[in-house]
Parts: C-alpha cells; sequence; structure tokens
C-alpha cells in the first residue's frame, strides 16, 4: 500500500488543493440543473441542511482519517491495529474505486462539453437570443462522435499530466483560475442581477415552496450535498493525509464547506436570471448550463472574452476534480496491482473512455434508451449520486464511529487549550455516530417506499 507522502507546505496550499477538488462541474454544472429538476428553493434549503448537517462531520471524518493514516481510503479501511485480521471494511474501499471510475466516465464527457464551449467563445457563436444560443448545445448533444472525441482530449491531457506527475503544477495553475473563476462569477452575478427575471429567479432559489418538491428531492439533495463536497470518494482521506498535525481540523473542513456553498449558490444566481428571462426552460437538465451561460455572454459587450475566461476557468476546475479521481484510480493499480504509473494510467484512461461512450452518445445512438424521462447520462449521475455516495458514507461514518479509538480521535479534534473544541466534539461524534446514520438510512427507506408505492400505483 502506498504511504502517501509528504504535508502541504502551507495551509493556503491545502485550501486551494482541497477547495479546488470541491469546486468542480458538480458545483456549477450540476448543481443549477438539479436546482431546476427539483423546483428550486425548497431543494436549496435541503442541500444547505445536508452540507451542513452531514457534509460538515463527514469531511471532518474523512479528513481525520487520512490524516492519522497518511493512507488511501483502503489501506484506511484495512488499517491493522483498528481491524486486526479482518479485512471486510475494505470493501467499503473497492466501492468508493469503482463510483470513482463511473463518475469518471461521465465527468469526462462533460468536461469534453466545456472544451467545446470554450472554441466557442472564441468563435464568437454566443448570441443574446435564446434558440440560437441554445442550439451550440443542442447539436452537440446530438453529435456523440464529437462528444467522445472531446472527452478523449480531456484524457489525452489527464494522462499526460498524471504519467508526468506534475499534478503539483497544474495544482498551481488552478491556483490561479479558481480566484479568477470567483471574481468572474461575481462580477457574472452583478450582471445577471439586473436581467428582467432576476426577481423571478430569486424568489424560485430561495424562496422555499415545498409543495413543488419532486419525489426524489431529498435523495438528490443528500447525494449532490456529498458529491460537492468530494466525499465518498476517499479524495479527501488523500487531503488529510497530508495536512499537518498542528492545523484544526473543524476550523478546516467548516472553510472548505463555505466556500463550496457559496460557489454553488453563486452559480445559482447567475444561471437563473438568465433563465427566467430567456425562455430556457429551467427544468432543461445536464444542458442547463450550456444553454444559458452562451446568452448571458452574447447579451454582454466584450462578452466573448468573458465567456472565454469563464469557460477556460471552469476547464480548469474540472481538470482539478478530474486529476483527484483519476490519480484515485492510478493509485490502485500501482498499489494494489503493482503496475507502472505509466501502464496504470493507459489502463485507467482506456477504462473511462470505454465507459465514456454510453454518455457521449446518449442524446444520439443510444438515444432510445429511456429509464421514464431519462436518458443513460441522467440515470449514471443519479443512481451513482444518490445512492452509492451515501451508501460509501455511511460505510466511513461507521468505521470511524466503530473501529477508531476514542482517544485517538480526541487527540486530533480536540483543542487542549480551547474548550469550544471540547464541546465541538461532543456534538461531532453524536453526529457520526447517531445523526448521520439515521438520516442516510431514513432517507433511502422513504425513498424505497415512494418507489415501491408508485410501482403499485401503476
Ligand atoms: N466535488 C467535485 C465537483 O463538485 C467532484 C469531485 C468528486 C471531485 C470527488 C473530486 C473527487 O465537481
Amino acid at each position: 500500500m502506498k504511504l502517501l507522502r509528504g504535508t502541504f507546505g502551507t495551509r493556503f496550499g491545502f485550501y486551494m488543493a482541497a477547495v479546488g477538488s470541491a469546486i468542480g462541474l458538480g458545483t456549477l454544472w450540476r448543481f443549477p440543473y438539479v436546482t431546476g429538476n427539483n423546483g428550486g428553493g425548497a431543494f436549496v434549503l435541503l442541500y444547505v441542511f445536508f452540507v451542513t448537517a452531514i457534509g460538515l462531520p463527514v469531511l471532518i471524518s474523512e479528513l481525520m482519517l487520512g490524516r492519522m493514516t497518511r493512507r488511501n481510503i483502503i489501506g484506511v479501511m484495512s488499517w491493522r491495529s483498528w481491524v486486526g485480521a479482518k479485512r471486510r471494511w475494505r470493501w467499503w474501499g473497492y466501492l468508493s474505486l469503482i463510483l470513482s471510475f463511473v463518475v469518471l466516465s461521465y465527468y469526462t464527457v462533460v468536461s469534453g462539453w466545456v472544451i467545446h464551449f470554450t472554441v466557442q467563445s472564441l468563435k464568437g457563436g454566443f448570441v443574446a437570443s435564446s434558440p440560437q444560443s441554445e442550439k451550440i448545445i443542442d447539436d452537440l448533444m446530438s453529435r456523440g462522435y464529437l462528444q467522445w472525441l472531446l472527452a478523449s482530449v480531456h484524457m489525452v491531457i489527464t494522462v499526460g499530466i498524471v504519467i508526468r506527475g506534475v499534478q503539483g503544477g497544474v495544482e498551481k495553475t488552478s491556483r490561479i483560475f479558481m480566484p479568477i473563476l470567483f471574481l468572474l462569477m461575481l462580477f457574472l452575478c452583478i450582471h445577471s442581477l439586473f436581467l428582467p427575471g432576476a426577481g423571478e429567479a430569486m424568489r424560485f432559489l430561495f424562496y422555499p415552496n415545498f409543495s413543488k418538491l419532486s419525489p426524489t428531492a431529498v435523495i438528490e439533495a443528500l447525494g449532490h450535498a456529498l458529491f460537492t463536497l468530494s466525499l465518498g470518494f476517499g479524495a479527501m482521506i488523500a487531503f488529510g493525509s497530508y495536512l499537518k498535525k498542528e492545523v484544526p481540523l473543524p476550523a478546516e473542513a467548516a472553510f472548505v464547506m463555505a466556500l463550496d456553498t457559496i460557489a454553488s449558490l453563486l452559480g445559482g444566481i447567475l444561471i437563473f436570471p438568465v433563465v427566467f428571462s430567456s425562455g430556457v426552460v429551467f427544468d432543461s437538465g445536464p444542458s442547463l448550463l450550456f444553454k444559458t451561460m452562451p446568452i448571458l455572454f452574447g447579451s454582454m459587450k466584450g462578452g466573448y472574452i468573458l465567456g472565454f475566461l469563464f469557460f477556460v476557468s471552469l476547464y480548469f476546475a474540472a481538470l482539478s476534480a478530474t486529476l483527484v479521481l483519476f490519480e484515485g484510480l492510478v493509485a490502485f493499480f500501482i498499489d494494489q496491482l503493482k503496475f507502472s504509473r505509466k501502464h496504470a494510467a493507459f489502463v485507467v484512461a482506456g477504462g473511462v473512455l470505454g465507459l465514456a461512450m454510453v454518455s457521449a452518445f446518449s442524446h444520439s445512438l443510444l438515444k432510445a434508451i429511456k429509464f421514464g424521462e431519462r436518458g443513460i447520462i441522467e440515470l449514471l449521475d443519479q443512481v451513482i449520486i444518490n445512492w452509492s455516495i451515501p451508501i460509501v458514507t455511511l460505510g466511513v461514518v461507521l468505521f470511524i464511529a466503530k473501529k477508531v479509538p476514542e482517544d485517538e480521535k480526541r487527540a486530533q479534534f480536540v483543542d487542549a487549550q480551547d474548550y469550544v473544541s471540547q464541546r465541538m466534539y461532543i456534538t461531532w461524534q453524536n453526529s457520526i455516530q447517531y445523526v448521520v446514520p439515521f438520516l442516510i438510512v431514513s432517507i433511502f427507506l422513504v425513498q424505497i417506499g415512494i418507489k415501491i408505492l408508485s410501482v403499485i400505483r401503476n
């Protein structure tokens, strides 16, 4: 098993890497689209609730496990002094690897869409009127081979970076692009808020109307809250392993959570005024971001420059998240199966691109395959994110609650000089022991109940 070496030189370095992995397509592409699909305000409220009630304690847990063992998720779950000779906990780790692989397959396709839009922004293809601007994504959706080609470009870039071991360089680059993306979003939000549909958009986003919630909204909010914080993949365990001993975990985790949540909400504030001003339908699904942003840029003076900057920064956000998922898989092949780094990277990329075909062709060749209203890409996205991530998360919290000795956890969490941190420790412990498992299991049961009822009714 590979020992994860080194620690982050500065706290800033850790923040940027952890926040960089958290803020990705999930934040800017997925959050607006699932919010639109699930009726707006009430969904946003649920999401914020889950980020705080489940995301934060789990984020602390993952960082803690990583810092204690300095190993990856499988190494953590077979840590001898905690589990002895029994190694069945490590199956949760394998599940998280399968998750990374499947998510990567469509994350890669959507990253390809971002590459396409970066090029389109340069070609001046963005115009203010909705049917024309929407055409760019609709065209792309119908051309499966182009999507797959773009996904391959993204994989070539990823493999190039991973086999040269220059992720550090990319991290540094995304350190530049992350603040750019943030500032750009702030600026664009102001612009959006002056659009005629802004009032309606803010009502849609922030006024919780529970009657508009879809039956799957609760589980979707849970899955998304975990996904956007990069939980359930062992990613934050890897980041924790780089964290220095002295750094207070709860504060660190809270900071990552806050930035990621702010970025998501900014994404919503940016996109929905365009939706309500232009006639794009709010439940457009995965193409929502790509339908709205071109309209916004098309309506602004110099919009193509901003459009280009936006999509380049978004691409870096997608790339840094891809690298984290990809590296987790590569490390597994190197450590467990003794592959060379190059060999491992090629095998992972080949597998990802193979599976990516399913998503890339889901609106063309495979269009006929529908599950209710959903195409394959939506189905993959929902099954993986809504069901599998919470299952791995449940494994992680049960593991930390049952297997990790009390004194070790306390030593990681509590700052002896700080009374507040002792109180917080008790709250955290209660939440991973009772609140998080209870919430996850009951949401699963309710969801299964709803499904059974709907089958019976039909
Ligand atoms: N949190 C990332 C996003 O919002 C996705 C991700 C998951 C990245 C797991 C790395 C690891 O896009």
